[in-house]
């Protein structure tokens, strides 16, 4: 079976921050996990980790999830494929994938077609390339007519090998038997003093075996960052790449001002994304939707003809033909059916709201499920905390619920129940029924005049 490496000890210094750099995001998660996800995606989920600078960093990021292996000094990326030599040899038969952790825009795609050549031709090792216009700063490949002599880096090279383009994009496939024999071999007799891996080229070519590179058409694999503008256009490769497989996908922009569409997003065609919106996580938007400007949906779904207009909605489901916004926010755990309709400066929490239901203004609907065709006039709070313990609010289809009223849960109003504006509602209301839980009103004649006397003396 074939497994993988992925090097994720460095630190990253010019970022500034205390923090490996492979936990850096890119549209807002880790380049570790793009990496993983190249991996999963290619069908290896045999991975190990070499973890380095703040380890116990990388450690609480996986938890658990791959297993690790801890190269405790920076000695060269040789040594760091060195440290996971206990993981390799649990298998040896098949073919072992190199990553760096901080390089996230490997694919799927490449792996896969890489280690089919690397098994059609016997190699030893492929590394994967990629052609720069500068290719400063990187390792040139030197090819011959059967394959590749050797990877000769920045500082090693001659004025004549810097012109090469094709560069090394630090993944590699080697057989795992191969790579572990070879790594036994590796000096530090270089400009650097490290343990190059890219040296293993000589030692197998020595051994008559066979080194090639296979060129990804994907002229991203090799990008990384080194500071947090790196970064930043790290983001905005990303994120342009994103927004143009949706465009192929039939999804309509009329801009992309402030739009981040996290990689893992599906949207349907006809839908209208507009500027400032920000989709994250699992998030699956259906077709002929709108959605913005400035809406934050993250783990949600939506599904076809529906409209937020500044809406932030958290793990949550929302249907057809719904309309949101302005200014709501959909708060975890939340559910709302066909046709409902959510207006401005409305908060709905764990909450589910029936088909066609309308909760128009100024209302706070937490911990409670809510029927079908039920009105809710302005200012309504659900009362679903008492200090200690949260409690729920039960709603029945065609309720009317009147301005200001207050829902003391547990309480529950039943079909078509009216309750009057202003009421604190404490107990539950039958079917059909009208609640009034308020002060009678009492009237007091000549109070004005007797109240401005007062304020004149003063
Ligand atoms: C390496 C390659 C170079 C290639 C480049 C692509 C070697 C000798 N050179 O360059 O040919 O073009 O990658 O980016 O391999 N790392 C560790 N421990 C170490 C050293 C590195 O875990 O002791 C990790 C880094 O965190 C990073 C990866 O290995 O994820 C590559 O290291 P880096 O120093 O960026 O690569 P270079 O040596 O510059
Ligand atoms: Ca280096």
């Amino acid at each position: 079976m074939d497994n993988a490496v992925i090097l994720a000890g460095g630190q990253g210094k010019r970022m500034k921050a205390d923090m490996p750099k492979p936990l850096f995001k890119v549209l807002g998660e880790p380049m570790l996990e793009w990496v993983i996800g190249a991996c999963e995606g290619a069908g290896i989920s045999d991975l190990c980790i070499v973890k380095g600078y703040r380890a116990e960093m990388i450690d609480e990021y996986l938890d658990g999830r791959y297993e690790t292996v801890l190269q405790a000094e920076r000695l060269g990326t040789g040594h760091a494929v060195m440290q996971a030599v206990p993981f390799l040899k649990k298998n040896t038969d098949g073919n072992t994938l190199i990553l760096c952790g901080d390089a996230p825009f490997i694919d799927s795609e490449t792996i896969k077609k890489s280690l089919e050549q690397h098994k059609a031709n016997g190699n030893a090792v492929t590394v994967i390339t990629s052609e720069l216009d500068e290719p400063k700063g990187y390792g040139r490949i030197i090819r011959t007519a059967d394959g590749i002599s050797s990877i000769v880096e920045e500082k090693d090279a001659t004025p004549e090998q810097k012109k090469i383009k094709e560069i090394n994009s630090g993944a590699y496939w080697f057989r795992t038997a191969d790579l572990i024999e070879s790594l036994g071999h590796l000096t530090t007799d270089n400009s650097q003093g490290e343990y190059y891996l890219t040296d293993t080229i000589y030692v197998l070519l020595e051994q008559g075996k066979r080194a090639d590179a296979f060129r990804s058409e994907n002229p991203n694999v090799v990008l990384g960052a080194n500071d947090r503008k790196g970064l930043l256009m790290l983001n905005k490769t990303a994120r342009e790449d994103i927004i143009s497989r949706h465009l192929e996908n039939g999804v309509e922009f009329t801009c992309t001002d402030g739009i981040t569409i996290g990689r893992d997003v599906v949207i349907g065609a006809g839908t209208q994304i507009l500027s400032g919106t920000v989709l994250s996580g699992k998030t699956v938007i259906g077709s002929d939707c709108v959605i913005g400007p400035d809406c934050i949906i993250e783990n949600s779904s939506v599904g076809n003809g529906t409209k937020l207009n500044y809406v932030q909605c958290y793990d949550s489901k929302i249907e057809n033909n719904v309309k949101i916004g302005p200014f709501v926010q959909v708060r975890p755990g939340s559910h709302i059916l066909d046709g409902a309709k959510i207006g401005d400066f409305v908060e709905i929490k764990n909450s589910t709201i029936g088909e066609c239901t309308a909760v128009a203004h100024l209302t706070y609907v937490g911990d409670s499920d809510v029927g079908g065709c039920v009105n809710f006039g302005c200012g309504v709070v659900t009362v679903n905390y008492d200090g200690e313990k949260k409690s729920r609010c039960t709603i029945e289809d065609n309720a009317f619920i009147g301005c200001n009223t207050n829902l003391v849960a547990p309480v529950k109003i039943g079909k078509g129940a009216y309750t009057a504006a202003g009421s604190t509602v404490t107990k539950d209301v039958p079917a059909d029924a009208l609640v009034i839980e308020r002060g009678e009103a009492r009237i007091i004649e000549g109070y004005a005049p007797r109240k401005l006397k007062n304020r004149k003396k003063k």
